[in-house]
């Protein structure tokens, strides 16, 4: 366990009441969840958890008892694609972004850890979005006239990448110069948009 994920996981068993957890997804959003579900398992408890994705439910079912969204939790613990020194954060890269946007506005405080190399100056990463399938074209069509390059996420044979929404990813692409927070405003406004991958919300930022 690195330094800081240890005193995270230090302060989280001191809480007074053990805390219903937002569960993010992705290889470290695993990592220290496992952590903290061990830690908590040493004591004989297993907290609630809701699982932001299938993945993460499987991989955790050992350490927090899976519950559906409720209207509140009390830790989110989440990875992310790229964060900006503005605070402005991707996610998405796997594509559960909608869920764990969702996790987020329900969390009173949210966690999320980094590896460095993912702390940018300004966000480059292209911005995933979730689309209805039967949006394609208009989707398509639509984020090109504001001038940006949307990409069909496809799995490794070419086959468009379902989420577990039933929709279409969009990894779409933008200039230096784009005002990302008003263009995924517009993007949202376009029917067929389930939810984008910018996160822009208030919360700790850990670097592992
Ligand atoms: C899942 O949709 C994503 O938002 C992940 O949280 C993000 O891609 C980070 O994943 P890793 O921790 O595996 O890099």
């Amino acid at each position: 366990m690195s330094g800081d994920v240890s005193e995270f996981v230090k302060s989280v068993l001191s809480s007074k009441a053990t805390p219903v957890f937002g569960l993010g997804s992705g290889s470290t959003a695993y990592t220290v969840l496992k952590d903290i579900g061990g830690e908590f398992k040493k004591s004989g408890i297993k907290p609630m958890g809701i699982p932001s994705s299938s993945q993460i439910k499987l991989l955790l079912q050992d350490y927090f008892t899976m519950v559906e969204p409720l209207v509140h939790a009390d830790i989110t613990v989440d990875g992310a694609d790229q964060v900006a020194k503005n605070g402005m954060i991707i996610k998405g890269g796997g594509g559960a972004l909608t869920r764990e946007k969702i996790l987020w506005s329900i969390s009173r405080e949210i966690h999320v850890f980094v590896s460095r190399d993912k702390m940018v100056k300004a966000l480059t990463r292209p911005l995933p979005v979730e689309v209805m399938p039967f949006a394609y074209g208009l989707f398509v069509e639509s984020a090109r006239k504001m001038g940006l390059r949307p990409e069909l996420r496809v799995d490794q044979k070419g086959y468009p990448f379902i989420t577990e929404n039933g929709n279409y990813i969009f990894d779409v692409g933008y200039s230096a110069e784009e005002d990302l927070l008003q263009t995924s405003k517009r993007l949202k406004e376009i029917p067929g948009v389930v939810e984008h991958g910018l996160f822009v919300f208030d919360c700790s930022v850990h670097i592992i």
